[in-house]
């Protein structure tokens, strides 16, 4: 099937590693001209190279912080310098620290919020004038199920999350007139750097070891396993293409359908 992406040009933000590393890939082995976002420079570089030549594709690295709206307009206006356009946007760049109610700090609440939720409203901002410019676009945010499968030693990524959610349909709305369509993925756990970290905390909080935690999180989900970046990468490159043509404000979910009350 010809997914149509020949020749568009996608900004995948948090490209140089896990979800976003595999989607910026995913983009370009359909023949789309990739740029990748984030903080870490040597790794962002690292990862363009590596994209670059196992996919033959144009892959173009752009650092900043996506909590800096600075940081972002130049970001953007890096890719439109470089590629002249922008037809995709995939929102990806998230981490927001787990923790129960009673000992989240107002600081890390506001640390959640920053990335996970106004790093994706920050960036829907800056592109969205120069889709409208353009006649149309794509925007994927790559949430997480938490936002409709909330659990307590998840919560700050819980509420960005659903936060991100109300955020795509809303948006979705506005702007389906101006072919842009907005939609979000709701992956569960991903085997990734942010996943064994997360996993680790979920453990701590539980007092249990890491490999009880992560057994847990298998047998939380019908299909005994976590899924990989690459699984997420399929349906995101998809939902970005022509064919995926007539969604707009879905939230899609990815989660092997777990049931996170089987996590305690
Ligand atoms: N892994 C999971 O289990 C899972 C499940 C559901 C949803 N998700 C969501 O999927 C997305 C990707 O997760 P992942 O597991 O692939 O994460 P990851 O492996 O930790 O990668 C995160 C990426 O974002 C970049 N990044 C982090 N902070 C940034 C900032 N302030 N500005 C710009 N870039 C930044 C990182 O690079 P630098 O550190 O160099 O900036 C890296 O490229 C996240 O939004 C996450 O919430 C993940």
């Amino acid at each position: 099937m010809d997914l149509g992406l020949k020749g568009k040009v996608a900004l995948v933000t948090g490209g140089s590693k896990g979800i976003g590393k595999a989607v910026a890939r995913g983009l370009a082995e359909e023949g789309a001209k990739v740029a990748i976002c984030a903080r870490t420079r040597a790794e962002l570089d690292t990862a363009a190279a590596a994209i670059a030549k196992g996919t033959g594709g144009e892959v173009f690295p752009v650092a900043g912080d996506l909590t800096r709206e600075a940081d972002v307009q130049k970001i953007v206006a890096a890719t439109i310098g470089h590629f002249k356009r922008i037809d995709i946007l995939v929102n990806n760049a998230g981490a927001a620290p787990g923790g129960l109610l009673l000992d989240i700090t107002e600081e890390q609440w506001q640390q959640a919020l920053q990335l996970k939720f106004m790093g994706y409203v920050r960036c829907m901002k800056a592109v969205i004038p120069h889709m409208l410019r353009q006649g149309g676009g794509r925007i994927v945010n790559i949430v997480g199920n938490d936002g409709v499968k909330p659990i307590g030693v998840e919560l700050t990524p819980s509420a960005a999350n659903a936060a991100d959610l109300a955020v795509t349909i809303a948006l979705a709305e506005q702007y389906g007139r101006d072919n842009i369509c907005i939609n979000a993925i709701n992956p569960g756990p991903v085997a990734t750097e942010r996943w064994d970290g997360l996993v680790a905390g979920i453990a701590k909080v539980r007092k249990i070891s890491t490999d009880e935690a992560q057994k847990r999180a298998e047998r939380s989900i019908p299909l005994g396993r976590i899924c990989t970046p690459e699984e997420v990468a399929n349906v995101a490159v998809f939902v970005a293409s022509d064919r995926a043509s007539f969604m707009n404000g879905a939230l899609i979910t990815l989660d092997g359908g777990q049931r996170k009350a089987l996590l305690d």
